[in-house]
């Protein structure tokens, strides 16, 4: 398995993994709602600069992970911060590790590029695992409020050591990303 940036080319398959692994999930029209968006989010100018990175298996693509740009509303604008979003495994690959692989790989590529922050609505069981701690609390407001009882689940890294705690604010995503349907759960 190696983990690669995704192409034009990878553009329907990125999407129809998508749609099985968040089918499989969570039932039919979440995986299909989710695979539009990703193919919305990869044309979307708005998202750039963007990081698309793939896990190929025998030339199958088993894993995506999205990473796309976002603002901070009231800190200054040469903040670099990204979101991950969406991030999936086919079903018969997952828990064998390419999960948090395509996202270590994916922020060690942020890191290089001079990210200092990158954000992740997801679940708190799994993402601390690979270095995001709550977001909330250090200042940092989701584009939409995130109920109380699902505040962990909204999570911030800094790959600059140092950021966090010098700025905050809200976090405006991609159009695409910026709409209220992304941020119910
Ligand atoms: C979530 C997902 C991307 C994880 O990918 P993966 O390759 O299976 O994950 P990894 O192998 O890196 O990690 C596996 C570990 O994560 C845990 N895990 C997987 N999904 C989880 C979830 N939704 N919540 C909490 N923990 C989860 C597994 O139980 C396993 O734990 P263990 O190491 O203690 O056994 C994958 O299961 C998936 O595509 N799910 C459907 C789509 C989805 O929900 N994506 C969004 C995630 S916010």
């Amino acid at each position: 398995m190696e983990i690669i940036s995704a192409k034009p080319a990878h553009k329907l398959d990125i999407q129809h993994l998508h749609q099985q692994a968040f089918g499989a999930a969570n039932g039919k029209e979440k995986g299909v709602a989710i695979g539009e968006l990703v193919k919305s989010l990869l044309a979307d100018p708005t998202a750039e600069p963007r990081h698309s990175l793939i896990a190929v298996e025998q030339d199958t693509v088993v894993g995506h992970v999205l990473f796309t740009r976002v603002h901070i509303e009231g800190a200054a604008s040469n903040i670099a911060a990204q979101i991950l979003a969406p991030l999936a495994v086919h079903p018969d690959f997952q828990a064998k590790g390419i999960g948090r692989k395509l996202i270590m790989t994916g922020l060690d590529a942020l890191r290089k590029s001079k990210t200092q922050l990158v954000f992740v609505l997801g679940h708190p069981g799994y993402y601390p695992r690979c270095g995001f701690t709550p977001a909330g609390v250090c200042g940092f407001e989701a584009p939409y409020p995130i109920p109380a009882e699902h505040a962990s689940a909204w999570m911030v890294q800094e790959l600059m050591p140092g950021i966090i705690g010098t700025i905050k604010g809200k976090i405006r995503c991609a159009e695409t990303l910026h709409q209220p349907e992304h941020w119910r759960e």
